[in-house]
């Protein structure tokens, strides 16, 4: 029996429960130490501003050198690149996507923008694929590096070599995936981030960078501490983009977790990778597991047998404090695209913390679950 204060976490692509110490202090420093970064030309202010600064680098140094605005989420990332620019014609993307991806663009049509959605075999957008579908009328490619449903990664820069052949705009959620990937993301126009995941920072960040030569529009207006006596809002970014007061605890905190993790990202994704293994290699021995996740990235998705997904999880929270996701994980399409809409999967997402005795207690809870519904035990339906 487990402690009932015990967890075990295994929800990482939902957000990281490990925050490194770094990002602990750092955003209990700037806390301490609050000032408002350019609104203000006391040193305060100036310090809170090359918190912000520094951060920007970071994003830079994982992304590609841009124009960095930082966002409260991965999600309002993904607004500004969708809305701050006029799009029109055909907009490609994938039924792998997020809501965060899917909403914007299902909100574009109502404008007259035709969205169009590719899928494949295997869930791997190829640039044999992508190439078949560009035309004339596609105003901007949108896709999610990995898919938070599978794991699934695109081959984010092949697709981004093909699509600056074409001069076509390529927006990259990137969500998932950084802290984890080692892509270049040369032919990217525009890379949206969160904060809080394999990045290790707080909740409540995130970024959008987008190359200089392009042109966004802000989508937030207010103030900025720059050109105060205009009621017109300021475009340049960054400042121009950001109205309102930043979260600058949180930003710090971002900045130390981009450091944290880049330093140790080779040993983070051998250990993700580990783990992804040895629960794969369990749940395929356990009758009438379904598994729909075919890599080691740690995002593993499955079913025991015709169990309501919800109702797994319920199971491995309560009677065995294991912390997973069930559902459909705001990503509709891609669980349409499993057979799993009303199902939705049990996701168990592996973070750097995670241990092999925690992948052990998962699939012991697994086979202890199976076989009591194979015996009929549970009358959840
Ligand atoms: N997008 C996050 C997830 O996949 C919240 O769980």
């Amino acid at each position: 029996m487990f402690s009932k204060n015990s967890c075990i976490y295994l929800d990482s692509s939902a957000t990281s429960r490990y925050k490194p110490r770094a990002v602990i202090k750092r955003v209990e420093k700037e806390l301490k130490n609050s000032a408002n970064a350019g609104r203000g030309g006391h040193r305060a202010a100036m310090r809170a501003l090359e918190t912000i600064e520094e951060c920007r680098e970071r994003i830079e140094s994982v992304t590609f050198p841009g124009n960095v605005i930082m966002t409260k989420s991965c999600t309002e990332a993904v607004n500004l690149a969708v809305f701050g620019a006029r799009y029109g014609g055909e907009i490609i993307t994938s039924v792998y996507e997020h809501n965060a991806v899917l909403r914007p663009l299902e909100k574009l049509k109502k404008s007259g923008v035709a969205v169009r959605y590719l899928t494949s075999p295997d869930g791997v957008i190829t640039p044999d694929l992508l190439k078949r579908n560009l035309n004339k009328k596609v105003s901007l490619v949108a896709l999610s590096e990995m898919s938070n449903v599978t794991g699934t990664v695109q081959p984010i820069d092949e697709l981004g070599s093909l699509l600056a052949e074409y001069g076509i705009p390529f927006l990259v959620d990137g969500a998932q995936s950084l802290g984890h990937t080692y892509s270049k993301y040369t032919g990217v126009t525009m890379i949206a981030g969160a904060g809080h995941k394999s990045l290790h920072g707080p909740q409540g960040t995130g970024f959008l960078c987008y190359r200089k030569e392009y042109k966004l529009s802000p989508i937030l207006f207010g103030g900025t501490g720059t050109n105060s006596s205009s009621l017109i809002q300021p475009d340049e970014p960054p400042e121009g983009f950001e109205a309102g007061t930043l979260n600058t605890a949180g930003i710090g905190g971002l900045s130390e977790g981009i450091r944290w993790t880049e330093k140790r990202k080779a040993d983070i994704v051998a250990h993700v990778e580990k783990l992804s293994a040895k629960l794969i290699d369990g749940l395929e021995s356990v009758g009438g597991v379904k598994i729909y996740s075919n890599n080691l990235n740690g995002v593993i998705s499955f079913n025991i047998a015709d169990m309501p997904s919800t109702a797994v999880a319920d199971v491995l929270d309560s009677d065995f404090g294991i912390a997973t996701r069930a559902g459909i994980h705001c990503a509709p399409l891609i669980h349409r695209w499993l057979g799993t809409l009303s199902q939705g999967a049990v996701r168990a997402s592996i973070g750097c913390k995670n241990t092999l005795s925690d992948i052990d207690r998962l699939l012991l809870a697994v086979r202890e679950i199976a076989v009591k519904n194979a015996k009929g035990e549970y009358r959840i339906r």
